[in-house]
């Protein structure tokens, strides 16, 4: 795939890429280009079905000097008049060059939402890299204008997913191969976009996508180099990119013990890769004078579970459950991202604390075990019933010690928390457990705008008592398995306090993808990062 898309003002010829609905003529605009009719035609051959992402193509003649565009559009008109349906040149003018016209299917104007235009882009890219060119100018908005979307916001927003779906594509998964693997090349593609709101959407599209490509590189990196430190260098290295306005602190070693962050210590403690506790702060425009903390107001705190490698500690993984567990920061990784995109392209007035929940659940002789009682910083006593109920354990610190010392306006934990999520809404839904009219409200909103779905599962104080344990005030795992997502969910709120907005994504059926749709190839799809992107912008 291509290694970059550059959104640039491109000179000489460039294939032209025009969308079309299913059940629409082709728009004005297009007709314009259509020297000789081939346009028409090719959208009539039997392989363009119009579905969303289906691809057809022509070749078109333009004048040698023009950009494709402009004077070939001139040309266009011209012989459409004359009726003259060859692609030769007209008699007496400069010399010609053909270009590609790629029309991409947009579906059923009814059906079509803006989410639809990340398939669709994806799938131009896909056949602007197949058929090795290295240019394109992309006329959506004028189709779209065409249709209901007509203002500066719908166009925006619909630039916004073209962005996505090109930048997500982009994402290299070859990091990892070897001089035995001959690498698949990566040019780069130059695209033009006309229309300046449509292109504003489009470079806030790409930034998104490229904070959402470092979760995935990042999720795709294994446990021997992504270690709960390496995760803290690199919030340690985006800081250093903020130009002031993240900092990071890094919890470690003794400070897991004078902090009482029992979680990260105790599942932590049996790797040589020791655990930490990672916090991000933005403050915006860099906490010099004029902007406090204070004056604007309370920080949202982001959480993620970062555990870099499951391998269920000494209740150990059986029949190959272990394979993959490295994705198990997953979380971390769509925290850091949105980080990413928050500093870089986003900039909210908002203050935003994040906090990475980093350790390796492994097995030795300093293992935390089945039958340990933990005392939490907030007095919670946790009888430990399976070792491989870590990442509850974990989240649990940040929990508290955001209540506690963050004076959060609202609480949001990302993890890959549970199986049992992964059975229940597969990969399509992420499993959202938010008992907050207010905040689900708000991150319904954000999970509409940015495509990453989420579906609410319930809350009651039933499930809460499935998590009483005999010995200690709960046990972090009921060995009846019955509600587990919703088990998980019930072990944290013991750790939020009951007035602080609070949302917990269990992410594990999301965070990745066993085949390839859409602008994500099999492997990592960043899930997260786009949402809460769209959740604090929004704030
Ligand atoms: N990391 C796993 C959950 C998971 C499973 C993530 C599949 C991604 C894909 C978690 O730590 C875990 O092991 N959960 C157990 C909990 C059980 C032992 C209480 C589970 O869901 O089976
Ligand atoms: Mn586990
Ligand atoms: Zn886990």
């Amino acid at each position: 795939m291509f290694e970059a898309i550059n959104l640039i003002n491109i000179s000489g010829p460039a294939t032209l890429v025009f969308g079309k609905f299913q059940d629409a003529a082709l728009s004005e605009r297009v007709l314009k280009h259509d020297v000789g009719g081939v346009i028409e035609a090719a959208v009539k051959r039997g392989e363009f079905s119009g579905a969303v992402g289906n691809i057809v193509e022509a070749f078109v003649s333009v004048p040698a000097a023009s950009g494709g565009d402009e004077k070939g559009a001139k040309q266009g008109k011209k012989e459409k008049k004359n009726k003259k349906h060859d692609a030769a040149p007209s008699a007496g003018a400069a010399a010609t060059t053909t270009v590609r016209v790629i029309v991409v299917g947009l579906g059923k104007i009814e059906k079509f939402c803006a989410g639809d235009l990340r398939t669709a882009a994806a799938a131009v890219a896909r056949r602007l890299h197949a058929a090795k060119e290295s240019s394109a100018i992309v006329h959506f908005a004028s189709t779209l204008e065409e249709t209901k979307f007509k203002s500066e916001l719908d166009l925006k927003h619909a630039g916004r997913c073209v962005g996505e779906g090109f930048g997500l594509l982009t994402w290299n998964n070859q990091v990892f191969k070897g001089k035995a693997t001959e690498k698949a090349k990566r040019p780069e593609l130059a695209i033009e976009i006309k229309n300046p709101k449509f292109a504003k959407g489009v470079e806030f599209g790409m930034a998104l996508a490229k904070a959402t490509n470092l979760a995935r590189t990042l999720s795709e990196t294994p446990p021997n180099i992504a270690t709960p430190k390496f995760m803290a260098e690199q919030a340690k290295a985006l800081a250093k990119e903020s130009g002031g306005t993240l900092k990071v602190t890094v919890f470690e070693g003794k400070d897991l013990e004078t902090e009482r962050l029992t979680g990260h210590y105790n599942v932590g403690k049996a790797s040589e890769n020791k655990p930490c506790m990672v916090r991000m702060e933005y403050t915006p425009g860099g906490g010099g004078a004029g902007s406090s903390k204070k004056k604007n107001g309370k920080p949202i705190v982001l959480i993620g579970k970062t555990v870099c490698y499951d391998t269920g500690g000494l209740s150990l993984k059986i029949n190959n459950g272990m394979v993959g567990m490295k994705r198990d920061k997953d979380g971390g990784c769509a925290v850091l991202g949105a980080m990413h995109a928050v500093v870089h392209a986003i900039k909210p007035s908002v203050p935003i604390v994040a906090i990475l929940c980093a350790a390796e659940n492994s097995i030795s002789d300093e293992a935390y075990r089945p039958d340990d009682v933990l005392t939490y910083r907030n007095g919670v006593t946790v009888e430990i019933t399976n070792t491989d109920a870590e990442g509850r354990l974990v989240l649990a610190d940040a929990l508290c010690w955001a209540c506690e010392k963050e004076d959060p306006a609202c609480i949001i934990d990302l993890a890959t928390l549970t199986g049992g999520v992964v059975t229940a809404l597969g990969s399509t839904f992420c499993g959202m457990f938010c008992e907050d009219d207010a905040l689900r409200g708000k991150l319904e909103a954000a999970s509409a705008s940015s495509g990453e779905r989420v579906w609410r599962l319930p809350m009651h104080a039933e499930y809460k008592d499935m998590m009483k344990s005999p010995i200690a005030d709960i046990l972090n795992s009921n060995p009846n398995r019955k509600a587990h997502p919703i088990q998980g969910a019930a072990f944290l709120a013991y750790f939020v306090d009951e007035k602080t907005p609070w949302c917990h994504l269990d992410i594990a059926g999301v965070h990745s993808t066993d085949a390839d749709s859409g602008p994500f190839v099999k492997g990592p799809t960043g899930w997260g990062v786009r949402i809460l992107c769209d959740f604090v912008a929004n704030w």
